[in-house]
């Protein structure tokens, strides 16, 4: 059996490393295969991490795949005595319409004895068209994104703009493969994203900031949130921690226009790569995002594991580093 994770069209490369980091973290070995925005894991289980995801819409049980022109010879797994309907979900371009060849799959069912309930049906098949295949299973999980949108910055008390959207922060965080009730640490917290994410998902936070301002201005966003957390006033390159405190560390570079940066900008990154490897224990990933790239700040500190872009407009695109310490 396998599952299908559909990712989300605007950041599908993390989503598609926020599943693999979670399996990774959650010692379950599983290969991975992906098509556009389709991830196929081939295992049959929903993990035990789904509620965490902020990238995945959607999961399907797979029953079956076919190549597009063959649509007709999928199978089904509707347990006897249960209702269905088929829902189609295009991925990219397809010629034909998801209604057509909803009724055309429905009359398959009908015809094999199951009872058809467009409205309420106890069992809902999915089938996604993704390039030339069509991939068909049982929905099992999907994503309740009305609670991330709740949190928006500009919903929060403190803000700023430019920051990060809570759907990126959780995904961020989930890059490190951190766990339930280890810490994590975002060294130049602004106004809390990464920190009200992991508390959320039951990961103890510490975040600091040099600006007194954006140290009260987090507290007050996570108390909104509902979440706890531990902040302090200080500076990322001599940071207030000892060696090896922290399970995870996600954090996010200034940018030089809505967050200032105090001295030169390498030495900067350079001061804070080699202060988030001594408070990070060994073989942790740790996320850094900037509007540069960092790889050659790396060093034999960390080891790079995946790059990703996020364009934010023309003048400024997110650089998003994941990197395991040495
Ligand atoms: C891009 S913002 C972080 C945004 C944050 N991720 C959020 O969600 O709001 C960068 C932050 O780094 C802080 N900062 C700049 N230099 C710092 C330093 N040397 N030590 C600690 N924080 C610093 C700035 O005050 C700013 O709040």
């Amino acid at each position: 059996m396998r599952l299908a994770f559909l990712l989300s069209g605007r950041h599908p490369d993390i989503g598609e490393w926020e599943i693999r980091q979670l399996y990774g973290a959650y010692d379950i070995k599983c290969d991975f295969e992906r098509t556009d925005r389709v991830l196929l894991v081939n295992t049959g289980e929903v993990p035990p991490f789904v509620e965490r995801l902020a990238l995945t819409h959607e999961i399907i049980r797979v029953h079956d795949i076919a190549t597009k022109s063959e649509i007709q010879r999928l199978r089904f797994e509707v347990p006897s005595g249960y209702t269905a309907c088929i829902r189609v979900k295009k991925i990219g371009f397809h010629k034909e319409s998801s209604e057509e060849l909803e009724k055309k799959l429905g009359a398959i069912l009908y015809r094999d004895g199951i009872r058809i309930n467009l409205d309420n049906p106890d069992v809902i098949e999915r089938v996604y068209l993704v390039n030339d295949m069509a991939i068909a299973g049982e929905l099992a999980f999907r994503n309740r994104r009305k609670d991330l949108n709740a949190r928006v910055p500009k919903n929060r008390p403190f803000f700023f703009p430019g920051v990060i959207l809570p759907d990126m922060a959780r995904a961020l965080v989930n890059l490190t493969g951190v766990r339930g009730g280890e810490i994590l640490v975002d060294p130049m917290c602004g106004t809390g994203s990464f920190l009200i994410e992991a508390e959320l998902m039951g990961i103890r936070s510490v975040g600091m900031d040099v600006l007194g301002r954006m140290v009260y201005g987090s507290e007050n966003n996570l108390r909104f949130c509902g979440c706890n957390g531990h902040l302090v006033i200080g500076n990322a390159l001599q940071m207030p921690f000892k060696d090896g405190s922290f399970d995870a560390l996600t954090t996010d570079f200034p940018y030089g226009r809505s967050t200032r940066i105090v001295g030169r900008r390498d030495e900067l990154y350079r001061g804070v790569i080699e202060e988030a490897h001594r408070i990070t224990t060994r073989n942790s990933f740790s996320v850094f995002v900037s509007m540069e790239d960092l790889d050659g700040y790396f060093q034999e500190l960390f080891r790079p594991v995946k790059k990703f872009s996020d364009r934010i407009h023309k003048s400024l695109t997110r650089r998003i580093h994941l990197v395991q310490k040495n």
